[in-house]
């Protein structure tokens, strides 16, 4: 058990965490996974698919690293900052990489694509510009029953051109 975590009742504890930039203060239980407490929670984007870590659709950036949230426990997030597909753009200010994998048809039944999309903010947030044998391996952990892992790594090399593209007009 991390230190400064307050139990409110029996088995409840108060967890401090940021949450897509915003602090909250959370009651979770001192058994539940971190995917159940965000759903629990309201966000509801982080997606329960396998609960066995084996699907990759419940990944959510936890200090900046994605982790499955069906295997960490809520606890362990305890002072720290969570990033889930709420955070990076919504339907009117979508991401660039919600962008890609719409326009590149990777998004089908789309319970993938959470996990999908912030293993990919991941992987481009320390290499903007990845060949494409490094999507597949920051994708590796995230399955797919819809599609043929095609078009999602499209998508990953179009958001990457974009935000290099917007990074050099920043910089201009
Ligand atoms: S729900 Fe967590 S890896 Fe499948
Ligand atoms: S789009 Fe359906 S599981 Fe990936």
């Amino acid at each position: 058990m991390k230190t400064g975590i307050i139990e409110t009742k029996k088995g409840f504890f108060e967890i401090t965490v940021a949450i897509n930039g915003e602090k909250k203060e959370l009651s979770v239980k001192n058994d539940e996974s971190l995917l159940d407490a965000l759903r629990r929670h309201g966000w509801k984007g982080t997606k329960k698919g396998c609960d066995t870590g084996d699907c990759g659709s419940c990944a959510v950036l936890l200090n900046g690293r994605p982790v499955l949230g069906c295997l960490a426990p809520a606890v362990t997030a305890h002072e720290g900052e969570i990033t889930t597909i709420e955070g990076l753009g919504s339907v009117r200010a979508p991401h660039p990489l919600q962008v890609a994998f719409v326009e590149a048809g990777a998004v089908q039944c789309g319970f993938c694509i959470p996990g999908m999309i912030l293993s990919s903010k991941h992987l481009l947030d320390r290499t903007p510009n990845p060949t494409e044998a490094e999507i597949r391996k920051a994708l590796d952990g995230n399955l797919c029953r819809c599609t043929g892992y095609v078009k999602q790594v499209e998508a990953v090399k179009a958001a990457a051109q974009k935000l290099r593209g917007k990074g050099k007009r920043a910089r201009a």
